[in-house]
């Protein structure tokens, strides 16, 4: 991957700002060089990304600072009630986000927040509901696909499974936290990973932190 200080010197400052003081789970390398590879896939104004799990929409942010630059389109997925970990009493529980009426997580209302203050209201679409069921309808293809959403084993395998078709041939699949080695992070990510290359639809082009990027060179999944 080209030096991070270089992506950063093209990104629009304010937008960076915004993403970097967002909550969420994507460091500044890793969102710099989402960022980079949804610019070089969107080439025209039809184009369009689609990210699979949003939480507060620091990801979104560099996504969406590539969408507004090339004028493409970014669909960013969430029901919005948080992964597992996100739950009370795990790891990763953020009590600011815990809303008492519902006794559930609520990203949604910090996602709006985020998009509306970054002025990307006009490049990025919110779409709030489980991602199998939002699949089920979806018939667009896409040349940018994010995957970040849940990190159990069934999570990653069906957000892989239905969404990893629609990427059009030369377009872009992410996928983020993968970690080869066990002790550094959850499998699941990791393993789709795997099933992307064996497919030999996808083939490895770049990597960064955790995330990888491959390119649909042929059918399949
Ligand atoms: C790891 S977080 C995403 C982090 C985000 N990309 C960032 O940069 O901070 C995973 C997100 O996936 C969402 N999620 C988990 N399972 C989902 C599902 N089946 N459908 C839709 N969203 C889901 C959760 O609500 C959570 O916000």
């Amino acid at each position: 991957m080209k030096n991070t200080s270089e992506i950063k010197k093209s990104i629009d400052k304010n937008l960076l700002k915004l993403a970097l003081s967002t909550k969420g789970f994507m460091p500044e390398d890793e969102g710099l060089a989402l960022y980079k590879y949804f610019k070089l896939s969107a080439t025209s104004k039809s184009c369009c990304g689609m990210e699979i799990g949003a939480y507060c929409g620091r990801s979104t942010l560099f996504l969406g600072a590539a969408a507004k630059e090339s004028g493409a389109t970014l669909f960013s997925l969430d029901h919005h009630r948080g992964s597992e970990e996100n739950q009370i009493g795990w790891e990763h529980h953020d009590r600011e986000l815990f809303d008492p009426i519902t006794g559930k997580l609520e990203s949604l209302n910090k996602w709006r927040e985020s998009i509306t203050k970054a002025d990307l209201d006009q490049s990025v679409v919110g779409l709030v509901g489980y991602s199998e069921v939002v699949a089920k309808f979806w018939q667009t293809s896409l040349d940018f696909l994010f995957i970040d959403g849940g990190h159990s084993r069934p999570s990653a395998f069906k957000d892989y499974r239905n969404w990893a078709k629609h990427v059009k041939k030369g377009g872009i699949l992410a996928i983020h936290d993968v970690f080869e080695n066990p002790e550094d992070g959850g499998r699941p990510p990791y393993e789709i990973f795997l099933r992307a290359k064996e497919s030999k639809a996808f083939v490895e082009i770049d990597s960064m932190g955790s995330l990888r990027f491959l390119s649909r060179i042929a059918q399949g999944i």
